[in-house]
């Protein structure tokens, strides 16, 4: 894929580190491409950041044919730009779009495009601890069309947003509200790729969670409102005893790039881990018999959330003292570890 650059003539400085939150302020520059039937993807290029005119009967307003990504980009200690798994989120990009009827990119093609728009925007790229720049490929229907079916047309872009913590807690534990009424995804729905749509579906119970002082649901599955599944917008994982456990992918969860990065870890360590059914009742009776260890929710915006608290049916959990525990942190200080530029023993990280 041939990619024109197209420099802006009035770049912008970046905000200080200690200005990041998340996802408010873009870079200057973004990545496009267009997708039309019979010619597929073709025009590929880097151009100044700048809003798209689009046509207000694109199928994308309509029909909510949407689908992105995220993953980041990190400044190592020596100063080197890396992207952390971006194969993954291209391929998983790539093989989601079918879900939808939207036209893949070549994850190749897709690694390519993000790597050209992440080096005209280096400069954007924070230092800090913490910090990072988030990277969004969003792709979208452009037809101009009301009958309901899958578009003709289709953009792809990818745009840069300097980070800082997702949560304003940091890695603070939150509290997590046990979702009985809304749920996230069906069995043969869209729950396992990044549709708009599941963000859109989840936002109604995240906000009446945090109306009662929680940061965020956990949602139980669809049909029997039993089984765990996701954690607000990361995968869920808890340990009971000294078992981890993470809800398996049966189509409904996501599988997520830092989910594997930590299964990974979990392996390599040693510690005895399983990605199968959990239910509700199995966390609140280890609560009860004191063995609910750990919670944590993780995904690439936050890498390890840790829970301190669940409310379940009135009832509020605490888990351990409150605190973060010992193998969130160990996570936690190891992937960011190998983020920000530590050894990379596992592939994980692509130089830019
Ligand atoms: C992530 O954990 O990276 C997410 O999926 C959250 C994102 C939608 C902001």
């Amino acid at each position: 894929m041939e990619i024109e650059i197209r420099r802006t003539e009035t770049p912008r400085t970046p905000p200080a580190p200690g200005e990041l939150g998340f996802g408010r302020v873009f870079s200057d520059h973004m990545f496009v491409a267009d997708w039309t039937d019979g010619r597929g993807w073709h025009d590929a290029r880097v151009v100044p950041y700048a809003p798209f005119e689009l046509d207000p009967a694109a199928a994308v307003f309509h029909y909510g044919q949407a689908m992105f990504e995220g993953l980041k980009a990190f400044r190592g200690q020596d100063g080197q730009v890396r992207l952390f798994r971006v194969d993954r989120h291209a391929r998983r990009m790539h093989d989601g779009a079918s879900r939808l009827c939207m036209p893949p990119m070549e994850a190749e093609d897709l690694v390519a495009a993000i790597r050209a728009v992440v080096k005209a925007d280096a400069a954007w790229v924070p230092g800090a601890p913490g910090t990072a720049l988030y990277i969004r490929p969003t792709l979208i229907a452009t037809e101009p069309f009301l009958g309901v079916r899958p578009s003709r047309r289709y953009a792809l872009f990818v745009i840069l947003s300097p980070v800082g913590a997702y949560y304003p807690e940091g890695i603070n534990p939150v509290k997590i509200w046990v979702e009985q009424r809304y749920v996230r995804a069906a069995r043969g729905g869209l729950g396992a790729v990044k549709a708009g749509a599941n963000y859109a579906s989840s936002l109604r119970a995240a906000l009446d969670a945090q109306k009662l002082g929680y940061a965020q649901v956990l949602w139980l599955d669809a049909s029997e409102h039993r089984w765990c599944e996701e954690m607000g917008v990361m995968n869920l994982f808890v340990r009971i005893g000294d078992r981890v456990i993470t809800p398996p992918l049966e189509g409904t969860i996501l599988d997520g790039v830092t989910r594997a990065s930590v299964l990974d870890l979990l392996a390599e360590w040693g510690v005895p881990h399983s990605e199968r059914r959990l239910s509700i009742d199995e966390v609140v009776d280890a609560h009860r018999d004191g063995s609910l260890a750990e919670v944590w929710g993780c995904g690439t915006a936050a890498v390890i959330s840790p829970v301190g608290e669940l409310c379940w049916q009135g009832e509020k959990l605490k888990i351990a003292d409150g605190a973060m525990g010992p193998l969130a942190r160990r996570l936690y200080d190891t992937i960011t570890g190998v983020q920000y530029g530590g050894a990379d023993t596992r592939g994980w990280m692509t130089a830019v």
